[in-house]
């Protein structure tokens, strides 16, 4: 899509911002409703700053990520001002005035203060974002019934969103590739995430989410937050779970790579991908994602049955006795927008057996969301399986020696459409 039908998109977008904010502010009562952008905080004790990625509502409607210290004014009649934080300051670069086409429907003006513009506000006036800027704003602060309607409005993305969306998709893919070539090449966790940011010209602390890059025993560490600087002895498996943002919008994917000659761990990993697939096809309008996550579940026990993994339960058997469980402990996935794990996914509670399930919708038109299957040695969760009654049915000299790859998870981003669904990342990294 050229970047002029993008400008379109985005201009669409904006529009229905304004009329759904409209219609919230008009039904809980409020004339205008005032967004933070949000400021980094000072670590503690120190004079150096945390990365700064921007407070949800206000990237919903500007996608400005790293902006801090700007403030947007949302009014009942739909009108729409941004201020700008433009100080003068010898030390940074400081923010430009944007001429992009919304601007044609966002007033934009600069403004050197840190604090909320100072203007004759409407007299009913919400006030949203980090309780740390907005304290000293008169105005009523985070009601929650509004935070509530207006984190509803970011489930259903808007046709310039998905287009952000998969751009983002597009630019991990280079990454992803880029990764598990350096990986075959015998680079180290370090190593490879250099490859990753290379490929995808984006800063780790410009990404959605912090990069987990695990070779080995660390692909079992579902958030592995370290990087090994040293390539292992013996590389076996790599897991990489990396986004990129586009516009402020978020991909998150997950491939894993088995080394040659580790032949059972690629047997099993072609076996998660299939599953994965399965999933992603049955992504569809009125589907209830708890149920597929519950799906997700059989499908592990049957990979643990078809590898030998666990012996003489029946797949149904697994699942009640929470042995699926422990190889999968995470849940199927979640919405996916201008935050990793975009907000109001859960309308109902996570059941008690799915306590990690971020999303527990029913789906609709509109929704992205990711599909991440996964299966993983972790010691901590198989060791009291292997010290209970349930160890027999448990190959322990085949887990011993598969807990040396960690385990496998894949992750794509996929659109909930009007007959089915569309797969973002697959384009772009079809394995
Ligand atoms: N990257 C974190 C997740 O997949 O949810
Ligand atoms: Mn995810
Ligand atoms: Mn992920």
């Amino acid at each position: 899509m050229p970047d002029t039908q993008l400008d379109d998109l985005q201009k669409a977008h904006i529009q229905h911002l304004q009329d759904a904010y409209a219609d919230i502010l008009q039904q809980q009562g409020y004339d205008a409703v005032l967004i933070s952008s949000g400021a980094a905080p000072v670590r503690y004790a120190d004079d150096q700053y945390h990365h700064h990625h921007g407070y949800g509502h206000f990237l919903h409607w500007t996608g400005l990520t790293g902006i801090e210290h700007s403030w947007l004014l949302v009014d009942r009649e739909g009108h729409v001002r941004l201020w700008l934080h433009t100080p003068v300051d010898f030390w940074h670069a400081t923010a430009e005035i944007p001429t992009e086409a919304w601007t044609q429907l966002i007033k934009v003006e600069g403004q050197a203060g840190t604090g909320a513009p100072e203007i004759a506000y409407p007299e009913r006036l919400a006030v949203i974002g980090d309780p740390a800027q907005i304290n000293a704003v008169k105005g009523q602060a985070n009601p929650p019934a509004l935070l509530a309607a207006l984190d509803h409005l970011r489930i259903c993305k808007s046709d310039y969103e998905v287009e952000c969306i998969e751009r983002a998709n597009a630019r991990a893919a280079r990454g992803h590739g880029a990764a598990r070539e350096a990986f075959l090449n015998g680079a180290s966790e370090f190593g490879i995430n250099l490859a990753y940011q290379q490929a995808t010209a984006q800063r780790e602390v410009d990404s959605p989410y912090h990069s987990i890059i695990g070779l080995n025993d660390h692909a079992g560490i579902l958030h592995y937050q370290h990087y090994e600087t040293a390539s292992p002895a013996r590389a076996r498996s790599l897991l990489i779970d990396a986004g990129c943002r586009y516009r402020g919008y978020c991909s998150d994917i997950t491939r894993s790579t088995a080394a040659p000659g580790e032949n059972r761990f690629q047997a099993l990993i072609n076996g998660v991908e299939s599953l994965q697939q399965r999933l992603c096809d049955a992504v569809a309008p009125g589907v209830d994602y708890v149920e597929l996550h519950y799906r997700t579940h059989l499908g592990i026990a049957a990979l643990l049955r078809a590898a030998d993994l666990v012996k003489e339960l029946s797949e149904e058997d697994m699942v009640e006795r929470q042995i699926t469980r422990a190889f999968f402990p995470h849940g199927l996935g979640h919405f996916l927008g201008v935050q990793v794990h975009d907000v109001a996914g859960k309308p109902r509670p996570s059941p008690e057996k799915a306590p990690a399930l971020r999303l527990t919708h029913r789906l609709e038109p509109g929704m992205v969301v990711t599909i991440e299957p996964g299966l993983y040695f972790i010691p901590s969760l198989l060791q009291p399986i292997l010290d209970g009654a349930d160890s027999q049915y448990l190959n322990k000299p085949l887990i011993d020696e598969l807990k040396g790859c960690g385990g496998i998870r894949i992750e794509d981003n996929v659109l909930v459409t009007d007959t089915g669904s569309r797969n973002l990342t697959r384009p772009y990294l079809p394995e």
